[in-house]
């Protein structure tokens, strides 16, 4: 099963009023209910990506660690869709052009094996 870490104090910048979700709650449970159990999404605070807000990553152990930023809820499908390519991969080394169109401009940093090598553009 796929599993995806999404960050729900994204937008730190910009705190929402008092009992409303953040961008990046919503965009987690957003990617919860249209997964429909299919894959397991794990909220966590901060990925490190925090002027590009809302952020994500996929990650299991051995493989490397792919991180996202500026995602918007348009993005539900295709981070469910990159999860699972994800966990089909045995070492996580996915180009960012075997990911789901909208997610190419949006790999924001790659950690391999200790090695961290940030996006360009
Ligand atoms: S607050 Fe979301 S990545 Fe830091």
């Amino acid at each position: 099963m796929g599993r995806i870490f999404i960050c729900t104090t994204c937008n730190r910048y910009a705190a929402p009023p008092m009992r409303e979700m953040t961008p990046g709650e919503r965009l987690a449970r957003a990617v919860e209910v249209a997964a429909g159990g299919s894959i397991a999404v794990r909220m966590v605070e901060c990925l490190n990506t925090c002027p590009n807000p809302c952020a994500a990553a996929l990650r299991e152990p051995g493989k490397t660690v792919i991180r996202f930023g500026g995602l918007v809820p348009e993005d539900t499908q295709a981070l469910i869709e990159a999860a699972e390519i994800y966990a089909q991969s045995p070492d996580g080394e996915l180009s960012p052009t075997a990911l789901p169109g909208r997610l190419h401009a949006k790999v924001a940093g790659r950690v391999t094996l200790g090695v961290s090598e940030m996006a360009r553009g």
